[in-house]
């Protein structure tokens, strides 16, 4: 008679147990430094990398990682954050999906003693309200797409009408990678981009961006410029089912490298990629420990990076590691 509630009792112990152990209290279970980061989404394949590297560091580390998936999302950035400042962690990193609007939650952060490390992407923020930004300079990898383009027009001696396709609206990526491109293409009054539109960074919105300019389009679209390798694999596509060849028919040029781009590049579908380096969780891992001790890390750490061509892509795709 007497088994059964203690049964559950015993149930009920273990269950809130295994509830503290996997950190959804949020408190801390034992001396390691807790670290919560908030994820733009999965929207790419850079992305899915970008986690798998921050996941994997964290466990070499030794670190106890509370993450966050915001789905691309800003309002869910914001609301993983509160959560993190509520949680008490030791040490926040995110990666902002857009670059404006993050004031108020780092101040916040600040107020709670919390130390605020930038991944990937920036924000317009004050640069007082974080410790430090680890990522890639976008300008200069639109600056190597726009030299790319450049020098194979060079001897251009008519317009040579060029597609953007443009990440997020209002990322740093996005607008860096424009500025950087048009800074460069500029030298040539022959390069002219007659359309840009967003694609989300997405294949799918990347195809449909395409779809929709060359349907609309009466001019002849001789490059495409995408600011990621998937929304180029989604345009790819469009070019393909309007009878065209990608590679050929339109010289295509993005940003990322990834193992898709390299497989696109050794079809002939693809002419060249900039490198976007996502193994950042190594990097990471190392600041976090450093402010955590109490140490300054630099403001802006920029990751080294190359790009590919369609030449050379046979020769690195099984040294990539994404
Ligand atoms: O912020 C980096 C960019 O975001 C990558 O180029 C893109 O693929 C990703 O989604």
């Amino acid at each position: 008679m007497r088994v059964k509630p203690l049964r559950r009792l015993a149930f009920l112990v273990l269950a809130s147990a295994m509830f503290v152990v996997a950190g959804c209290t949020g408190k801390k279970t034992d001396d390691r430094i807790v670290l919560g980061f908030s994820q733009i989404g999965a929207e790419s394949e850079w992305r899915t990398a970008n986690t798998e590297s921050i996941k994997a560091a964290a466990v070499t580390s030794n670190i106890d990682l509370r993450f966050a998936d915001a789905q691309q999302k800003q309002e869910n950035q914001i609301k993983a954050l509160r959560s993190f400042i509520a949680q008490k962690v030791d040490v926040i990193a995110f990666s902002p999906v857009v670059a404006t609007g993050w004031d108020t939650v780092l101040m916040e952060a600040r107020d709670a003693g919390i130390p605020v490390i930038l991944t990937d992407r920036a924000v317009t923020s004050d640069p007082s309200l974080y410790a430090g930004f680890l990522g890639s300079d976008f300008i200069e990898e639109g600056r190597k797409a726009g030299r790319w383009v450049s020098e194979q027009f060079k001897d251009a001696t008519a317009d040579v009408n060029i597609v953007e396709l443009q990440g997020t609206v209002g990322s740093a990526p996005a607008n860096d990678r424009k500025k950087g491109f048009e800074e460069t293409i500029a030298a040539n009054p022959h390069l002219r981009i007659i359309r840009s539109q967003t694609g989300d960074f997405t294949r799918s919105k990347g195809k449909e961006a395409m779809e929709a300019i060359l349907k609309s389009e009466s001019r002849k679209v001789h490059v495409l410029y995408a600011h990621n390798d998937d929304m180029a694999i989604g345009a790819i596509q469009a070019i393909e089912e309007a009878g065209l060849k990608p590679g050929k028919d339109i010289l295509i040029v993005s940003i990322d490298a990834v193992k898709g781009a390299f497989q696109a590049m050794i079809a002939g579908k693809l002419n060249a990629t900039i490198e976007c380096n996502p193994l950042l969780g190594p990097q990471l891992m190392t600041s976090v420990a450093e402010v955590v001790a109490g140490r300054p890390i630099p403001k802006r750490i920029v990751v080294e990076e190359t790009m590919f061509t369609m030449e050379t892509a046979k020769q690195f795709i099984q040294s990539r590691k994404y």
